[in-house]
């Protein structure tokens, strides 16, 4: 794809940051949202942390990201042991220091695992259209070492994003099974003021559907011929997307599934699955969803690969459509986009494989946090 094309996408796109931002702002944006820079309380706690093996910068890997005004929300899962905080938070405005100092969000106790009320392990976060923070708390501890500790059943935790007050806090025991693999979270406020929860479980192929106001979930399970349902353990990827003229609607696909499909939310809600399933088309190949605008454009990626897509929803989903954005660096592979500070595209990368195949280099785990525009490739 020529500079022409690049360009056009561009302009398409970021119409509104484009004139105020420079090459070299974004890239001065660019941070790295690690375990090594923690707010502790004091230096006591530091060490009863360290020594006590509850502090390993290695083992902390930022793998979600939301923001909200000038604040960064970094999820960090309790994979393993070391995982200070798994909820951390971060000024956006202190991109000149590349290691931004994390502080653990909204306070040390309620990241303290073995705290009954306190959040065990987060794996994903969505700041919402009514500015509340919601994160999904698997409730298993050091789940990637030999002895995984489950803490609790699966949680929805949420926070007003300023002043950290926990807003609710309920746990899915009785939405969730022993094959439950919960794994991707999405809001929708719908325009009678209500909050839903759509989270995908991917170890039951069925989704999990939380109303925020009346404090009560179902399940619903989707259509197996309508999800290629993978026998082996697989990601099963969800992606709101607001449109118009049907509604929101809710993409899905398990990540070596064959197809992409979608659901109109109304339809999730009243529990319609059957006959209201669409097959939107055939993926290239194994294909991870990003995320998306919060509005009606898609972020993808294949599987292995480190070229990012972007995908308008109202066009057919043809190789054709995926308009190529650019290329992370090795060893970086974008895990997330993400709308937010200075109303800018973000796209969070790691060397993510390299953790979970426990072969992570000295220097660890790294995660990179920058505007998704690539001023800085020297290609162009
Ligand atoms: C972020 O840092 C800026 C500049 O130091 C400060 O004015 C602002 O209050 C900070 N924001 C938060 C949420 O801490
Ligand atoms: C976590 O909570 C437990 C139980 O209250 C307490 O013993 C422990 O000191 C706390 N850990 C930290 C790091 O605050
Ligand atoms: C991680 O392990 C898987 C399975 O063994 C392999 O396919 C993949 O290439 C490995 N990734 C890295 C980055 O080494």
């Amino acid at each position: 794809m020529g500079l022409k094309n690049y360009l056009i996408t561009f302009v398409v796109l970021l119409p509104m940051s484009l004139a105020d931002y420079t090459r070299e702002m974004v890239c001065a944006m660019t941070m790295y949202p690690n375990g090594i820079e923690l707010a502790w309380e004091c230096e006591e706690h530091f060490h009863m942390m360290y020594c006590g093996g509850m502090y390993s910068p290695r083992d902390m890997l930022a793998t979600r990201v939301q923001m909200y005004k000038e604040i960064g929300f970094v999820a960090f899962p309790r994979f393993r042991c070391g995982v200070a905080a798994t909820l951390m938070a971060m000024n956006m405005t202190d991109y000149c220091r590349e290691e931004p100092m994390m502080y653990a969000f909204p306070n040390w106790e309620l990241n303290n695992a073995t705290e009954p009320w306190s959040m065990v392990s987060v794996i994903d976060l969505q700041v919402d259209e009514k500015s509340v923070l919601w994160a999904l708390d698997s409730g298993i501890m050091s789940s990637l070492c030999e002895n995984p500790v489950i803490y609790s059943a699966p949680r929805l935790v949420s926070f007003c994003p300023i002043s950290g007050k926990m807003l609710s806090r309920n746990g899915f025991t009785n939405l969730v099974c022993a094959d439950s693999r919960l794994q991707f979270m999405e809001v929708e406020n719908t325009e009678d003021g209500q909050t839903f929860v759509y989270i995908s479980d991917a170890g039951t192929c069925a989704l999990v559907v939380w109303n925020g106001e009346e404090t009560r979930g179902f399940k619903v399970a989707l259509p197996r011929d309508s999800t290629d349902y993978p026998l082996t353990k697989d990601v099963l990827y969800i992606s709101l997307i607001r449109r118009d003229e049907t509604g929101p609607i809710l993409y899905f696909t398990y990540l070596h599934g064959t197809n992409m499909f979608y659901i109109r939310t109304c339809n999730i809600r009243s529990g319609r699955l059957i006959g209201s399933v669409v097959t939107v088309g055939m993926k290239p190949g194994p294909m991870l969803i990003l995320g998306t605008d919060k509005a009606s454009t898609m972020y993808l990626r294949l599987k292995s690969r480190p070229e990012l897509f972007m995908w308008n929803t109202f066009r057919p989903f043809r190789p054709k459509s995926l308009i190529l954005l650019e290329r992370a660096d090795m060893p970086f592979y974008s895990t997330q986009v993400m709308p937010g500070y200075k109303r800018l595209l973000w796209t969070l990368e790691s060397n993510y494989n390299d953790y979970f195949n426990n072969t992570h280099d000295s220097i660890g785990p790294r995660a990179k946090l920058r505007p998704l525009f690539k001023f800085c490739d020297t290609n162009f």
